[in-house]
């Protein structure tokens, strides 16, 4: 193998189909995001994570972004319970992983604690403020943590089967690509032209991209993992070298956390098997919470060495008229007048009238699917006017 070695040096595996349920002392419901992390634990997304988090190593991650063994790790993973269930669990017991009544695994029970929640939010997400969406979620689950190694005996239903990989999939189809430098580009977004441009510009010095758009749970206003796929499929139809980009998707869901959440979605993207990884302008981020490189500079409180993935820092992209291409203020000499800059209102007018987006804001086969896909699910149009408020 000559892909990056995973985080902690050994690619977890916890899926086993055969798991026994014998013993399992009650049923602990899993929400959505909590499902996902599961999915990601047992696949070796999170590795070296073999389950949810315990007290001591929460509290190093909630207060240095450290596993308590000192390995970079920056968000908590962590499965809150209601008072019924922690009631009747104790620790060493096992419990059984449910949703919607579905068994997906077990758990060895090792902590049962108590965040101090508005602590978690102000260190994790730099705000309590519940209209944060990563607060909002934070605040709404129970309020006991249990911790402990996990097993799964299924993963949920893949959404989009052809374009899943787990990790260990995509380091093999990387080997036998040949590609030894992989860079990894996380998404929520449909593609535009500024994505498009940072992602070849870091093809300049990689040997293959990965297309990774997190098609996990996201906020409602967020534009649907379908039609964000279908984006994708076009954009690398038409425009990508066929042998240098994959596709697969990331079946995590999204925080909002901005900074903490680049350096998590870049360790995890090094468990996949990259080397590099693009971190563009308020990566992760929603509303005005984050600063729009605060992403970027967090990188500066980990050495290149523990990380074990290199980040790509990229300027705020934008499509320069008098240049005649895509730039950023390191490239372009002109001033804000020549960039192009589409207003919510002017890209969502333009949206209901039915008007193709300017091709200087989104390829022409993109801004179809885009359209195509927006008329027949209407929410999704707000969102891409939040999205690309500084176009
Ligand atoms: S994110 O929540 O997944 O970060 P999004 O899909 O919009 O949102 O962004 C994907 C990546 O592209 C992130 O690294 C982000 O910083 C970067 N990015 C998005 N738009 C731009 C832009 N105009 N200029 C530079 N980087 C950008």
């Amino acid at each position: 193998m000559n892909v990056n070695e995973p985080h902690g040096g050994i690619l977890i595996n916890r899926v086993d189909r055969e798991c026994s349920f014998e013993g399992c002392v009650c049923e602990a419901e899993l929400d959505q995001l909590a499902l996902s992390d599961l999915e990601l634990i047992a696949i070796g997304g999170y590795s070296p994570l073999t389950g949810f988090l315990g007290e001591k190593d929460y509290q190093s991650v909630v207060k240095e972004m450290r596993l308590a063994d000192g390995l970079p790790w920056s968000l908590p993973v962590t499965l809150p319970v209601n008072e019924e269930t922690a009631k009747q669990l104790s620790i060493g017991e096992k419990v059984a992983l449910v949703k919607d009544t579905v068994p997906y695994g077990t758990m060895t029970v090792t902590d049962i604690y108590q965040p101090d929640k508005i602590q978690e939010a102000l260190s994790v997400f730099q705000t309590d403020d519940p209209a944060h969406p990563g607060v909002k979620k934070l605040l709404e689950r129970p309020g006991t943590y249990i911790g402990g190694p996990i097993t799964a005996s299924r993963l949920p239903e893949k959404a989009f089967e052809q374009f899943y990989c787990t990790p260990a999939d995509t380091r093999a189809a990387f080997d036998k690509l040949g590609w030894k430098t992989i860079v990894g580009f996380q998404t929520r977004n449909p593609v535009h032209r500024a994505h498009e441009y940072i992602q070849k510009s870091a093809l300049e010095i990689t040997d293959g991209l990965l297309l990774h758009p997190l098609v996990g749970e996201t906020k409602a206003d967020d534009i649907p993992s379908d039609i964000r796929m279908e984006s994708y499929q076009v954009l690398l139809d038409h425009y990508y070298p066929k042998d240098r980009v994959m596709l697969s998707v990331f079946p995590a869901a999204m925080r909002y956390a901005g900074p903490r959440e680049a350096i998590f979605h870049a360790l995890v993207r090094k468990n996949y098997g990259c080397t590099h990884f693009i971190v563009g302008r308020d990566h992760a981020g929603v509303g005005s919470y984050y600063g729009t490189y605060d992403a970027q500079q967090i990188f500066q409180s980990f050495t290149e060495e523990e990380l074990g993935i290199k980040p790509l820092f990229f300027e705020h992209s934008f499509y320069c008229r008098k240049c005649g291409n895509m730039g950023t203020s390191k490239t372009c000499p002109h001033g804000a007048r020549d960039h192009i800059h589409l207003s919510g209102t002017k890209v969502r007018e333009l949206l209901r009238q039915g008007k193709k987006l300017p091709k200087e804001f989104s390829r022409p086969e993109v801004a179809n699917v885009l359209m195509k896909g927006l008329h027949q699910k209407p929410i999704a149009i707000q969102h891409i006017t939040e999205v690309h408020h500084e176009q």
